[in-house]
């Protein structure tokens, strides 16, 4: 990649880090998240215009407490250590850390004891409320560091070294809740380390372009299995502009999609952009093999498996195919840091189970550096259109997970047709983008009714709409009662066979997104 500056953050185990990267490169900076042992080498080598130190949860000093290279601080570079990256900063420039008698999470007033460059612009003059979450805390400066900042409890919130461009801040100016954190960043950017802002979505698909066109071989193939999601169509996009007509999309029909699903997938993708796509309809396969499947995990394995085998099928019918290409995203490869020390957890669910190796394929992953946002901005940078860009998550295994039990394909219809109430509704209420997911759930129990004069015995659906920015938490979508009320009407009375309809008020954890 050809940007010029390009900050590094070592990251102790902060569940803060992810954001730290993202507020950099929201700030035109490329950033990248590596653990806090790497290879002082390796680290050289990744040419860092920058240094932050992320937080963590361990206390400086301990046995077991992650420590860092000291000859770090050797390169010359600047650095900006927060929370645990500051004490550490302490600890290798010879200051006191201690426990504090109060650990003090959430909101605190922070007190500017003397100008620096971070300060600088700041629109507060005189402090800002900032967000902590510490248990220890620097007691003693290192000789050549001046205290910057102190908040009610703690008498060293911010140090620094002007000359050494090292600065450290026991709060978290990557939260939204720190006032003004933003600008700090910046500031350390811009200011301290004086970078050039070269990140953007659009030089990304520059570079992106030709290195996929540097790295694949005139005369060979690359296939790629679109989803109708965001990722893989970014992916596919990218690749057509890099090698046209030498990249072959293959979109299987499952038989576990949405209502005409597929079909608005190619034709949205053959209207907007002229990419080989085959189209391949193996509804009555996957439903076959499911019939009977009860068990969730095994109605994912059928899937998978089966997945597989049509991809298989399809991809080695292409003459001089060498390349497979995925929409993995940098949160799938970062490695994460644990409490006892850093671990090489490599999340391995977007490989498609095994299939590269299995067919003896190269991968190629254009979206890897990219987070979740950034694919966004890359896919309305290529003119994606917006009803993909803004589509919610849908599970590979589709609505298999979503009729609960057996699928039939009667049971499928069903909650097909009140699925697609639920997505219209959304939509013409604009409330479609504001939530993280909305879908329905078919249940496997019916329950008494009355329509006309007459008593019914048929199905209940649940709705499950909600909010979350992750999907690692989410809550339930507080819901206009009259859009539930239409949503609800609107189900019982088109979709024959069900005369219930539930809204579900759990939140994530303890119960999760999907029912299954
Ligand atoms: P849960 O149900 O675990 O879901 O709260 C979190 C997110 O993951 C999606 N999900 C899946 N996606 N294959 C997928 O590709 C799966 O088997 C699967 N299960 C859950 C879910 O829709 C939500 O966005």
């Amino acid at each position: 990649m050809q940007v010029q500056s390009r900050v590094i953050i070592l990251d102790f185990g902060s569940q803060y880090t992810q954001l730290i990267a993202r507020r950099i490169r929201e700030a035109g900076v490329y950033s990248e998240i590596h653990p806090c042992t790497v290879d002082l080498q390796v680290l050289k080598d990744l040419r860092p215009s920058a240094l932050v130190l992320s937080g963590g949860p361990a206390s400086v000093g301990l046995m077991e407490s992650p420590e860092i290279d000291p000859r770090v601080f050797d390169l010359g570079l600047p650095v900006l250590g927060i929370c645990y990256g500051m004490q550490l900063i302490a600890h290798v420039f010879g200051g006191s850390i201690e426990p504090v008698f109060s650990r003090e999470y959430g909101r605190a007033g922070l007190e500017f004891i003397r100008d620096c460059p971070l300060w600088n612009g700041l629109t507060r003059k005189d402090g800002l409320t900032v967000w902590m979450s510490h248990g220890d805390s620097v007691t003693r400066p290192p000789d050549d560091f001046q205290v910057l900042g102190r908040t009610s409890s703690v008498e060293i919130a911010a140090i620094g070294n002007d000359q050494k461009k090292v600065f450290g801040l026991q709060f978290h100016p990557e939260v939204a809740h720190t006032e003004e954190g933003y600008r700090i960043l910046h500031n350390f950017l811009f200011k301290v380390a004086g970078l050039t802002p070269d990140w953007s979505m659009s030089s990304f698909i520059q570079d992106n372009i030709q290195s996929l066109q540097e790295m694949i071989p005139e005369d060979e193939q690359v296939v790629c299995g679109l989803s109708g999601g965001i990722d893989s169509t970014v992916v596919a996009v990218l690749l057509h502009k890099a090698i046209g007509k030498r990249l072959h999309c293959i979109l299987v029909d499952n038989g576990v999609l949405r209502h005409n699903e597929g079909r608005e997938v190619v034709e949205t993708l053959e209207k907007h952009f002229d990419i080989n796509l085959r189209y391949v309809q193996a509804q009555d396969l996957f439903l076959s093999r499911l019939s009977g499947v009860k068990d969730p995990e095994e109605k994912r394995k059928v899937i998978g498996r089966t997945f597989i085998d049509v991809f298989e099928r399809e991809a080695s019918a292409i003459p001089g195919v060498r390349w497979l290409a995925q929409g993995t995203l940098y949160p799938d490869v970062i490695e994460s840091v644990s409490f006892k020390g850093p671990s090489a957890v490599i999340k391995s669910h977007h490989n498609v189970g095994g299939l590269p190796e299995k067919m003896n394929l190269k991968l190629v992953e254009p979206l890897r550096e990219l987070f979740k946002d950034e694919v966004r901005k890359v896919a309305l940078e290529l003119g994606i259109p917006d009803t993909i860009v803004w589509r919610h998550p849908f599970p590979g295994p589709g609505l298999a997970i979503r009729v609960i039990g057996t699928i039939t394909p009667g049971r499928l219809e069903i909650l097909r047709k009140a699925d697609r109430i639920v997505q219209n509704e959304l939509m013409a209420a604009d409330w479609y983008t504001k939530v993280w997911q909305g879908f329905a759930v078919l249940l496997p129990l019916k329950t008494v009714g009355v329509m006309g004069d007459e008593r019914t015995y048929e199905h209940v659906v649940a709705l499950r709409i909600v909010d979350s920015v992750d999907a690692m938490t989410a809550d339930w979508t507080r819901l206009p009662s009259e859009i539930l009320a239409r949503i609800s009407n609107r189900i019982i009375n088109e979709v024959q066979g069900v005369n219930r309809v539930v809204f579900d008020i759990s939140s994530k954890p303890p119960s999760t997104i999907e029912w299954e």
